[in-house]
């Protein structure tokens, strides 16, 4: 199963949450619940991969928390393309993409792929293609960087084509 259309783990790079400051009080970012970054700029200086996408794009980090038994459901992102996220903690939470969950077949089945995050791994996240999360335990939190392009300036297949140059461009050297 090909699943790199719909996420694209950075290999080689551990998030280091060590380093990792956010304010206590959350607001609602599209009913998501984020904690803004004390330290953005110390996080990004902490990481390779950070320091590189740093260089390309301006973008904002913070951390999304989810309470147990709720459901965010299928959706596409109405304005971001892209976005990369690391999984912090849960304890236990699905994360699902479907193709055809809106398609109007007449049927109640649909494909779904798993994102099974590693915990401090960074993927790249295909906002576009429709997806849940399903969280069943425990409160779940992700790491997540929002770019300032929209979807019609930063795409998922122009943002992996890019990380994928620079990945190549780590080995070789
Ligand atoms: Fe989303």
């Amino acid at each position: 199963m090909n699943t790199n259309k719909y996420f694209l783990e950075i290999p080689n790079q551990e998030f280091n949450r060590k380093n990792l400051q956010i304010y206590e009080k959350a607001f609602n970012h599209n009913g998501l619940y984020t904690n803004p970054l004390i330290n953005q700029e110390k996080v990004i200086e902490d990481n390779p991969f950070l320091q590189w996408l740093d260089g390309q794009y301006k973008f904002n980090c913070g951390v999304i928390t989810t309470p147990p038994n709720t459901l965010y459901n299928f959706h596409r992102d109405v304005s971001r393309g892209v976005c990369i996220n690391v999984l912090l903690d849960h304890e236990n939470s699905f994360t699902l993409f479907s193709n055809k969950v809106f398609d109007d077949n007449n049927s109640h089945y649909a494909d779904l792929t798993e994102l099974k995050y590693k915990q401090n791994k960074f993927y790249l996240f295909n906002n576009q293609i429709p997806h849940a999360v399903f969280n069943m335990e425990g409160n779940r939190s992700i790491f997540s960087i929002e770019f300032d392009l929209n979807k019609q300036k930063l795409s998922y297949p122009i943002l992996k084509q890019k990380i994928k140059k620079w990945i190549t461009s780590t080995i070789d050297t």
